[in-house]
């Protein structure tokens, strides 16, 4: 065989599924493991495509199979390890060559890293890939940040083994540096915040109305059909149906209350935080999932406070229509919320962010993928300015219209004791952000009682301390 394209160095479940996406796509692909016996496993499984796959048991022989200037994708465990795989890799390349850190990074770290590799002939790319097992082996959403020319050279692999969405690659560069990795945080972000709010509203059907999970399920299958058309609407759908083999219960009701998390969610609402932009919706995700794994505490919360009430909401057609609305109008605002914090990173790293590209290459692929994103993208690429979601038009229409229904649906199960810390957190983001006049001057009050930190005044410019009274 003649040599490889590209080499792949990391056969865990994406890496493995990213190799035989990339062999499918017609690319010679160089694969190597740092345990040796799960690339011979790899390769005796990879059937026909094994004609366009290296299995290589050294590094020194893997780099060597790669056709030079190499380009090498490495999909090994995020932290530790990709310092230390880049540090064995640089031994064996030559100047010109790539190394495509295509793991869940922290977008830091990417800088950091693209940094020492400053001035070694060495290109360092930061590629967030979204989409999971599956979609790493059948079209994942690639977000791509470095040198732009390292993109036009990977371009066409990565254009071939990235989702369509009508024929248009999930592939992009997006910026220098560690905007690709940025990104994917943030899509991670949004994607806690949809489930949370999904997993509120099946709350709010469980307890609330004492609705069983297939009924709950044809719900969800309804809208998927509607505007809230999605891959995660979708898939709770399905979720809701399966029934377990073992209890012939259903089985998200054999399934522990306890979700985990990897951190790039928690990542997402740490940078929103660090940068000042407001991201409740997210921030409040990630806060439910630590919660729901506090699980001893809340069974003796439960015993302290008693059990919640019977069931007491009655859902009739109008209520199942509220409910569709309220998860609509809160999308909008968590979505609004994550693009908001990618644009102040954009001014922030200088990576003149494309937006409007970046709900294009999430329309397939990705967890998030849904009807929605065409709608942002469509949005912001008709927009001048960069602008706040909720401030462009098509949006702005759907808040108006659904945003009454999710007011409604909060207060019904903040009366009926339900808990919708995301949903909650997100009509009260919408309030926020839409009150001309707040209340921060009475804090600037207090701050100027207590600290002396001054105050700018409505009919007048410069700094103003007041006399406060004093007892
Ligand atoms: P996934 O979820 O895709 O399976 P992961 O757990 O993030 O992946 O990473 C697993 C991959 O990282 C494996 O290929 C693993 O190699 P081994 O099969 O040898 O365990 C690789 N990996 C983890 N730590 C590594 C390290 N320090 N050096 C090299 N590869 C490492």
């Amino acid at each position: 065989m003649t040599k490889a394209q590209i080499g792949l160095f990391g056969l865990g479940t994406m890496g493995s599924n990213l190799a035989l996406n990339i062999a499918e796509k017609g690319h010679a692909v160089a694969v190597y493991n740092r345990t040796a016996e799960k690339t011979g496993t790899f390769f005796e499984n990879a059937g026909d495509l094994r004609e366009r796959i290296v299995p290589c048991a050294t590094l020194a022989e893997f780099v060597k199979q790669i056709k030079p200037p190499r380009p090498i994708i490495l999909m090994v465990q995020a932290g530790k390890a990709v310092d230390e795989q880049i540090a064995a890799l640089r031994e064996h390349l030559d100047a010109g060559d790539m190394i495509i850190d295509a793991g869940n990074a922290n977008f830091r770290d990417t800088i950091r890293r693209y940094t020492e590799l400053e001035g070694s002939g060495l290109t360092f790319v930061g590629m967030g890939v979204s989409g999971g097992e599956d979609g790493a082996r059948h079209g994942p959403s690639i977000m791509v940040g470095g040198p732009e020319e390292a993109w036009i050279r990977i371009q066409p692999i990565l254009e071939d083994i990235a989702a369509r969405f009508h024929g248009e690659p999930c592939a992009a560069w997006l910026g220098p540096g560690g905007a690709g990795h940025f990104v994917k945080t943030i899509h991670n972000g949004i994607e806690y915040a949809d489930m949370q709010m999904i997993a509120e509203i099946y709350g709010i059907l469980r307890d609330g109305a004492g609705m069983a999970p297939g009924e709950i399920a044809d719900i969800f299958e309804r809208w998927n059909a509607g505007p809230l058309d999605s891959y995660l609407v979708e898939i709770t759908a399905t979720v809701l149906r399966t029934r377990d083999a073992a209890s012939g219960k259903a089985l998200v009701d054999v399934i522990a209350d306890q979700a985990g998390q990897k951190g790039t969610g928690r990542w997402a609402a740490v940078e929103a935080q660090l940068m000042g932009v407001p991201a409740t919706t997210i921030e409040t995700a990630v806060a439910a999932r630590s919660l729901s794994a506090e699980k001893d505490l809340r069974l003796a919360a439960e015993k302290a406070y008693g059990a919640p009430a019977a069931p007491s909401i009655t859902a009739d057609a109008a209520f199942i229509d509220d409910l569709e609305n309220a998860l609509l109008a809160a999308k909008v605002a968590a979505y609004a919320q994550g693009f908001a914090v990618m644009e102040e990173a954009s001014s922030e790293f200088r990576w003149n962010l494309p937006l409007g590209m970046v709900a294009r290459i999430w329309r397939a692929g990705c967890i998030i993928r849904s009807q929605f994103l065409s709608e942002i993208a469509t949005a912001y690429e008709a927009s001048a300015e960069p602008a706040h979601l909720l401030l462009l038009p098509a949006f702005m229409k759907t808040m108006s219209g659904a945003s009454p229904s999710l007011r409604r649906v909060v207060a019904r199960a903040v009366e009926a004791g339900l808990p919708v810390p995301a949903l909650g957190a997100a009509v009260t983001y919408f309030d926020a952000f839409r009150q001309g006049r707040g209340t921060a001057n009475l804090i600037q009050g207090q701050r100027d009682f207590f600290g002396a930190h001054g105050f700018d005044r409505i009919d007048g410019s410069g700094e103003h301390h007041g006399h406060w009274l004093r007892t």
